[in-house]
């Protein structure tokens, strides 16, 4: 029993709610959340930007009900962990995954999520900071896993802290047990589509700690070149060359200029008109392409073995029930950084509104947060 299951919560809370599609976004009072069995109630304290929202609210992309409460990234304090929540209690500082099985997400005053989904927020980070991250890790995580059938080290290691109950997961892990019975490929290369994008940021970092001799080729703007390459990446392409150029380029980066062995793309940046960035790969190679889904049609040539990934995917994977619980070692131990630089766009629900508008209008190797 969590020591505070059936203590007297707060009474009522706000959320920030879409009314319909494209909007408008609208302030309503709800009841304080009871949280299921394995499930912790979150005070927000800050929540991340995604594409994902603005998607949501202007396309629909994945509602299938109005109104809706978007977000899917918050840092907070647990206020409320159900009975059966072990290694989280309330008091503790956190970021989380948001938004599941018709829970609303995170922006509203106390989000629900399942203890999994959250970790311990590293001591050295903000609140703002923390939940930047939730959603992009996942995502990268599930790009190599899924995508690029690769394992991901960090996710086999031991425990420093009591991983919070997986009860409610499809394929609970054993702590050390091994992470897939499949031979994982034998990669040289990787080019990541969008490394100074979130998803991109992380995906770099959590390669680099799992194939320390892999050669990571990134294509971003060459204004975040430096950082890209403190997180990790080998050579930075300037992704604003024509798609031929870009498969050039990166071929003469990679081992002896044969081109890389896998993608990673986080942006749809080699689909519709840029299909010759897969010019890039080796002739001969294993040609695996990760497509992280964006919204875009994913079309792949023949010959190349695409698979397209999303973020809750990482949960599904042999050992990914603690991706979020193993993030927090990550940092701690130095082993990942935070992927973007961040930008604070106003205080209280009522700012998501216009963040999610200046999200729409294009970022460049920013997440935007509002501190609650
Ligand atoms: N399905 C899921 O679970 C899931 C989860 C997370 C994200 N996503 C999707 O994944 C995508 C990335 O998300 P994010 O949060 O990582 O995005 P983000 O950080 O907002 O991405 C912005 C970055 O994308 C880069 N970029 C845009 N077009 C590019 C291109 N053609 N080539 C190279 N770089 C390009 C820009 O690079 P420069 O500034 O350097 O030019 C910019 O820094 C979004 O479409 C999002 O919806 C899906």
């Amino acid at each position: 029993m969590s020591p505070n299951a059936g203590s007297a919560a707060p009474k009522g809370i706000q959320q920030y709610i879409a009314a319909r599609k494209g909007g408008p976004f609208q302030l309503t009072n709800a009841p304080y959340p009871e949280p299921g069995p394995n499930e912790i109630c979150i005070r927000n304290r800050a929540v991340g930007l995604n594409p994902l929202d603005w998607k949501n609210l202007h396309l629909g992309m994945m509602v299938d009900t109005w109104p809706e409460i978007f977000g899917i990234d918050t840092a907070g304090v647990v206020e409320v962990a159900g009975k059966n929540v072990q290694g989280i209690k309330a008091g503790d500082a956190v970021m989380s995954l948001a938004g599941h099985g018709g829970r609303a997400g995170a922006f509203q005053d106390v989000t629900t999520v399942p203890a999994n989904y959250a970790c311990r927020k590293p001591a050295a980070w903000t609140f703002e900071q923390a939940a930047s991250v939730p959603i992009c890790y996942l995502t990268a995580v599930a790009s190599i896993i899924k995508g690029l059938g690769l394992p991901l080290p960090h996710l086999k290691e031991p425990p420093k802290e009591k991983i919070p109950n997986l009860d409610d997961l499809a394929s609970p892990i054993t702590p050390g047990a091994s992470q897939t019975q499949v031979k994982p490929p034998l990669l040289n290369s990787v080019l990541i589509i969008g490394g100074s994008s979130g998803v991109g940021g992380c995906a770099i970092q959590l390669l680099r700690d799992a194939l320390p001799h892999l050669v990571i080729i990134t294509t971003n703007s060459p204004a975040h070149d430096k950082k890209v390459t403190s997180l990790g990446a080998t050579t930075c392409v300037d992704r604003n060359m024509k798609p031929d150029q870009i498969a050039k380029a990166v071929r003469d980066a990679s081992p002896n200029g044969k081109g890389v062995d896998a993608m990673i793309d986080t942006v749809a940046g080699a689909m519709e008109g840029n299909k010759e960035i897969f010019g890039a790969f080796r002739e001969g190679g294993p040609k695996l392409y990760s497509h992280v889904m964006t919204g875009a049609k994913m079309e792949a040539p023949d010959g190349v073995k695409a698979a397209t990934v999303f973020g809750r995917m990482a949960f599904q994977t042999d050992g990914g029930g603690a991706a979020m619980t193993r993030l927090v070692d990550l940092v701690e131990s130095g082993r990942f950084k935070l992927p973007l630089d961040i930008e604070v766009v106003g205080k209280g629900l009522g700012a998501i509104g216009g963040g999610l508008e200046k999200l729409r209008g294009g970022v460049s190797g920013t997440k935007l947060v509002v501190s609650l």
